[in-house]
């Protein structure tokens, strides 16, 4: 099998090199030069535990390969994905989808053979069917047939969860389009039969529903547990057990209950977004969801409120140290981080901030205000701070001990807003310590 994946970012990259993982022939292509000579010399863009090493020893091995020449990808490819960005287009929220179908139209022209053309990009409901009008348009004389494809990867997960995920959704058109479209991507993902992971098959439609309503399933789960935690807090109660109490049963799930400052990323701010937009345009509002968009949104700011509060009502002129800045750990990634409105409001209201994250630093630099001073490790941050803020739980933020940290800093305000530490511990280390939801 061979196969082309137009687009060389997150979820190009990935699926790409566990693709090729498979034992399939993948050729990633890009219109980005530098990008494409960057992986030819073996650097990867972005930062996911294990991409590097899968990246490097599939290109060693002849299985993965990188152009900028489309033609040159899609000639004798079985299948041809589409993982190009559908970013939230200006003004009206709904996905961008310029570059999908830019492509789509590209790779039929340059098709030398009948091939599935699957899009992997989460596209609203109706790209399928206008991507399929596009080929049928540029290619009317040759068999190119049309599929949906969505992608779950977490990221910081990636590559795990594409080797073992949940399940594989794949949308077909109906007939033996369809027939042809399943048996093409079935064999693609033939070697998740060994770990049963279910295939769902459907129509395109469908999948690419599945995958909104996914997302904003979880997003609107986070959200109802941060409200949550704010109720523990007024009445006592403690959200890490209400989340456990919810999450054994079996129907609830204990996955995605983690309260903390309001979730982020590249998927569930604009996936919502996208799904309320449609929803409404089809004249079937998903209330729940635009709901959620805005408890989410206002929570962002009130955390920055949060840290004034515990502050005595004012940072003007103190120090704060902040730990992470990335929308969670073992990412770089900063969209739609809650760093992004906390940082910039502590800095307006005349705090010097003092930010350390171990891989976000490069991309956060250019995002937040230039008065942000970078230090080189946590203890450096907190060094003479008078308040330190947790926002993104890496892993190296727990090991640190509670002593040392308060001991490097000079007032004794700690906020945990995703309840990594032990309350005890770190009262006991002497700090006035505040997480969410905990009493
Ligand atoms: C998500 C989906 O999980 C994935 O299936 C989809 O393909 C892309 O979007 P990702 O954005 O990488 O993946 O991160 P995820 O781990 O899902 O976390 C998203 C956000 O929710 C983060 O800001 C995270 O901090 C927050 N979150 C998650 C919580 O606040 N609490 C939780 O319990 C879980």
């Amino acid at each position: 099998m061979r196969i082309a994946m137009v687009g060389a970012g997150y979820v190009g990259l990935v699926s790409g090199a566990c693709f090729a993982e498979f034992g399939t022939d993948v050729c990633i292509v890009d219109t980005d030069a530098s990008k494409i000579e960057a992986l030819r010399g073996g650097r990867i863009p972005i930062y996911e535990p294990g991409l590097d090493k899968l990246v490097e020893e599939n290109a060693r091995d002849g299985r993965l390969t990188f152009t900028t020449d489309l033609e040159e990808a899609v000639r004798g490819a079985d299948a041809v994905f589409l993982a190009v960005g559908t970013p939230t287009r200006r003004g009206d929220g709904h996905a961008d989808l310029t570059y999908v179908y830019a492509a789509a139209e590209q790779v039929a022209k340059a098709a030398s053979n009948p091939l599935v053309l699957v899009t992997k990009s989460t596209v609203p409901v109706g790209t399928g069917q206008q991507v399929l009008e596009i080929v049928r348009k540029a290619r009317p004389g040759l068999a190119i047939t049309v599929a949906s494809n969505p992608e779950f990867l977490r990221e910081g997960s990636a590559i795990g969860d594409f080797m073992r995920p949940d399940r594989v959704v794949i949308g077909v058109e109906e007939g033996e389009a369809g027939e042809r479209s399943l048996a093409v991507l079935k064999r693609l993902y033939r070697p998740l039969n060994l770990i049963e992971v279910p295939i769902l098959a459907t129509r395109i439609e469908t999948a690419e529903l599945i995958k909104y309503a996914a997302n904003a399933f979880l997003a609107v789960k986070i959200t109802f547990i941060n409200e949550i935690a704010d109720l523990c807090e007024k009445v006592g109660a403690d959200v890490h057990d209400v989340a456990r109490g919810m999450g054994l049963d079996g129907r609830i799930g204990r996955k995605f209950l983690h309260a903390g400052p309001g979730y982020g990323g590249s998927c569930f701010p604009k996936d919502t977004l996208a799904l309320a937009r449609t929803a409404q345009d089809q004249g079937a509002p998903v209330k729940l969801v635009e709901t959620t968009i805005a408890v989410n949104d206002a929570r962002k700011a009130q955390m920055a409120e949060r840290v004034i509060a515990a502050c005595g009502g004012s940072v003007a002129g103190k120090t704060i140290a902040v730990f992470g800045l990335t929308f969670k750990p073992e990412t770089d990634d900063m969209r739609d981080a809650p760093s992004l409105v906390v940082v910039p409001r502590l800095v307006e209201a005349g705090a010097t901030v003092r930010a350390f994250d171990p891989q976000g630093t490069a991309m956060a630099r250019p995002m937040l205000p230039g008065a942000v001073h970078y230090a080189r490790s946590a203890l450096d941050a907190a060094e003479g701070a008078d308040a330190l803020v947790l926002l993104t739980e890496w892993n190296e933020f727990r090991a640190l001990a509670p002593k040392r940290l308060r001991a490097a800093m000079r007032g004794d305000v700690l906020l945990d807003l995703r309840n990594v530490y032990d309350p005890e511990a770190m009262r006991a280390a002497g700090f006035r310590y505040q997480s969410i939801g905990r009493p």
